[in-house]
C-alpha cells in the first residue's frame, strides 16, 4: 500500500496502534502518519514508533473523536503538514461515529480523483473499522446467546455502515473513496485474549486490501480480505 499521508484514529493500543506500527515499516511508508489518542499517559509505544521512524514523520495529536473542537484542532495541525495536497486515507478506528467535518480534512476536490488507467486506485480514501456485529443479515438463530449481549455495540455498528453509506452517496462525485471494513476478531483489549486473530494478522491483511480497492468498493462493507459482507 502507498500513501503520503495517513490519519489513524484511535491509535494509542489496539488495533489502531498495530496500523501505525505497519503503516511505518511498509517498503514505500507515508511521508506523515497522524497517531491520534486521548489521554497523555497512553502514549508511550507511539512516542517509541516516533523516535525509531527515519523515513515517516509520525505526528501525535490528542482528539476524542466526540469533541468537535479537538476534531477542528486536529485539521489546523494536518493542513498545516499536507498543504493542499489534502490528506490521502483517514482510517477512523477510534469509536463508532463518523463526522463530516473529518471528512472535510480530506481536502475533498470537485474533480474526480480516480485513475483512468488500468486499475483505478482512489489517491484519497476513508476506511471505517467496523464489525460483522453490525450486520442485521448475519444475525440469526444460529448466534450465541452470550454474543446477543453486545446490544449496543451492534446498534452502534449499524448506525456506522448507514453513515458510512449515506456519506458515501453523498460525495460519490468527488473521487473519495469510503468503505467499512471488518478487522475480524482481533487480540486487543476490546477483542479479548479468546479472539482468533493477532493484531500483526488483521492488520496486515487489511493494509494488501487497502491496496486493491477500487471504485467497485465505494460504499461497501467488507471483510479484512476484501469480501463483501452483507449489511
Ligand atoms: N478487536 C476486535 O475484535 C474488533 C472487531 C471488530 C471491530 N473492531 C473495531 O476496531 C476498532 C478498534 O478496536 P480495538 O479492538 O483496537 O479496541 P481497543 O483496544 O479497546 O482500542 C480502542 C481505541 O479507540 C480509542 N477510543 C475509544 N473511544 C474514543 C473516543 N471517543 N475518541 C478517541 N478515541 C477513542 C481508545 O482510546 P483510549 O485508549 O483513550 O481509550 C483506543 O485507542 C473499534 O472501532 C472496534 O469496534 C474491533
Amino acid at each position: 500500500m502507498e500513501a503520503e499521508s495517513v490519519m489513524v484514529t484511535g491509535a494509542n493500543r489496539g488495533i489502531g496502534l498495530e496500523f501505525v506500527k505497519q503503516l511505518v515499516k511498509l517498503p514505500k511508508p507515508p511521508r506523515f502518519v497522524f497517531a491520534t489518542y486521548r489521554n497523555e499517559n497512553s502514549i508511550q509505544d507511539l512516542k517509541d514508533i516516533q523516535e525509531k521512524c527515519k523515513e515517516t514523520q509520525v505526528v501525535l495529536i490528542q482528539m476524542d473523536i466526540s469533541n468537535c473542537n479537538d476534531i477542528e484542532k486536529a485539521k489546523k495541525v494536518i493542513e498545516e503538514k499536507v498543504g493542499d495536497k489534502g490528506l490521502n486515507l483517514l482510517i477512523n478506528n477510534a469509536g463508532v461515529g463518523i463526522d463530516l467535518d473529518i471528512l472535510s480534512l480530506l481536502q475533498i476536490n470537485p474533480a474526480t480523483r480516480w485513475d483512468t488507467s488500468g486499475m483505478k486506485v482512489p489517491e484519497q480514501a476513508v476506511v471505517n473499522i467496523s464489525s460483522l456485529m453490525g450486520s442485521i443479515t448475519e444475525l440469526t438463530d444460529s448466534q450465541s446467546k452470550e454474543l446477543l449481549k453486545a446490544f449496543s455495540y451492534r446498534i452502534s455498528k449499524t448506525a456506522l455502515n448507514m453513515a458510512m453509506r449515506v456519506i458515501a452517496l453523498t460525495i460519490k462525485d468527488q473521487g473519495v473513496l469510503v468503505v467499512n471494513m471488518c478487522p475480524g476478531w482481533v487480540k486487543t483489549d476490546m477483542g479479548t485474549e479468546h479472539a482468533t486473530l493477532e493484531p500483526s494478522e488483521s492488520i496486515s491483511a487489511m493494509l494488501n486490501t487497502f491496496s486493491n480497492l477500487n471504485e467497485s468498493h465505494h460504499g461497501a462493507f467488507l471483510d479484512r480480505n476484501g469480501n463483501t459482507y452483507p449489511f
